[in-house]
């Protein structure tokens, strides 16, 4: 075996420590199943003195990730830096010259994906990002490929590992919100500003990119209504449990009559379905198809290790088709459809008030949900005096509808503040 493919890793944190280790750790292995020897050859990293552990050879190592690219000694660029510039940028002159791309940024394929398809099949090479979406989970592989020949009807995700693990343990253990998002943070889940995990647009972007294979469309993160977890909190997962739900933050994607739904926001979950029980920095995607029915995919949503993993398989795969000058199967775009605002979504709501403790008050909030044609489930109270809270659980009503009651309900001179508005997801998820 004398064929050598080289590497260069623009990015050496988190998830380039995991691809490191494990290009090390396996190499004979995936010697073997590439049909070369893959070479780590060149790493662009911010801080040169950083000990990192690897056991690369210092020269390896530089600040100039433009550098990396062009290397002579660069055959494939591995792109684990994140944010939009200058990854976009530097992915786009490596594919200008002819090295397939393996990337893990959701951010960049969900704002630039089309214009990056485009290049990578303009030059005629690869450009894979499994980890994108999910971390360690195969999705991206099937959504292209195995599902190909079926319709995806619906996609259903917990696509955010730092999010779904503060939520586990503030259920389970009633941790407090900050703690958990620094054990996060420790434990290399959350991206470099963790606002993005937390305000749900690092699941808005995986929903994006998830959809517009699902559906055969461009969808881009800005197309995804998106609402973060930042202001769950312990009335509404006890509520939540109460009634027999968990709260997570989904994705959901559908489409109908040619339009596309995309939509991250924290939801009621009933404990029955199969994303309930997803604990932890575990992701889950829920694909409905019309031939094949229903599929789930359950893995490790983030970490280095895992993460690592799922972009050497990418690296795998890219030098494969590099050493039989071939292309991987590419995405499909090729039907323009729009997308549908969620003022038209239909679901149930459950919302939590600040109300003064007096009589006249519920019947004042009542009649704003009746002024709107929002129906009341169920209402109940909780605590009394300062500390009064009117809970209340909706039928199914039209998003705009609800927005309109919350507007009146806010007006209302003993009513506080809305402290809580969530989704109710039923045992079908609502369209
Ligand atoms: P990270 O730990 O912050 O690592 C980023 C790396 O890029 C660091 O090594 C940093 O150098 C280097 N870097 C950043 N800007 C640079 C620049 N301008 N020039 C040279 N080097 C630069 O991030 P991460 O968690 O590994 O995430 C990397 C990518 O993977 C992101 O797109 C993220 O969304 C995606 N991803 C992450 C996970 C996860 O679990 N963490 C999972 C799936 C996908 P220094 O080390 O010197 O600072
Ligand atoms: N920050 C991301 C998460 C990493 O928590 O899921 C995986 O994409």
């Amino acid at each position: 075996m004398d064929r050598v493919i080289r590497l260069g890793m623009l990015g050496c944190g988190t998830v380039g420590g995991g691809v490191a280790t494990i290009l090390a750790r396996e190499a004979d292995d995936i010697t073997a199943r590439t049909g070369a020897k893959l070479e780590l050859t060149r790493v662009a990293v911010r801080d040169l003195d950083r000990d990192r552990g690897l056991g690369l050879p210092s020269e390896a190592f530089t600040t100039d990730p433009e550098e990396v690219v062009a290397a002579d000694d660069v055959d494939i660029v591995v792109e684990v830096m994140g944010g939009r510039d200058p990854a976009g940028s530097l992915i786009r002159r490596a594919l200008e010259l002819g090295k397939p791309v393996v990337t893990a940024n959701k951010e960049l394929v969900a704002h630039e994906g089309p214009e990056l398809f485009a290049a990578a099949r303009a030059a005629g090479v690869d450009l894979a990002y499994e980890a994108a979406v999910a971390g360690a989970i195969p999705i991206i592989k099937p959504m292209k490929e195995s599902l190909a020949g079926d319709r995806v009807e619906r996609v259903v995700g917990i696509l955010n590992g730092t999010t779904n693990y503060i939520l586990t343990r503030m259920t389970e253990e009633g941790a407090d919100y900050e703690a958990v998002l620094a054990d996060a943070q420790a434990l290399g889940y959350a991206e470099a500003d963790p606002t993005a995990d937390v305000g749900g647009h690092d699941a808005a972007a995986k929903a994006a990119i998830l959809a517009s294979l699902a559906f055969d469309t461009a969808v881009h993160a800005d197309d995804v209504f998106t609402q973060g977890i930042e202001s769950v909190n312990a009335t509404d997962i006890r509520v939540a449990d109460r009634l027999g739900y968990v709260i997570k933050l989904v994705g959901i994607a559908s489409e109908a009559d040619d339009r596309v739904a995309v939509r991250v926001h924290p939801a009621f979950l009933p404990k029955t379905h199969p994303l309930a029980s997803v604990r932890g920095s575990f992701n889950a995607v829920y694909v409905e198809a019309w031939a094949t029915g229903e599929l789930m995919f359950y893995g490790r949503g983030a970490g280095a290790m895992p993460t690592g993993a799922a972009v050497v398989g990418d690296v795998i795969d890219v030098a494969r088709n590099l050493l039989q000058t071939v292309r991987g199967p590419t995405e499909s775009q090729h039907r323009a459809k729009s997308i549908r605002p969620i003022e038209e979504l239909s679901t149930q709501y459950y919302l939590l008030l600040d109300v003064e403790d007096a009589a006249g008050v519920l019947a004042r909030v009542a009649t704003a949900f009746g002024e709107h044609d929002v129906s009341i489930a169920q209402v109940w109270q909780e605590g009394g005096g300062d500390s009064a809270q009117l809970v209340l659980i909706t039928h199914r009503a039209r998003e705009a509808d609800l927005r309109a009651t919350v507007e009146s309900v806010t007006a209302i001179d003993s009513v506080r503040s809305v402290a809580s508005v969530l989704r109710v997801e039923a045992e079908v998820f609502d369209s």
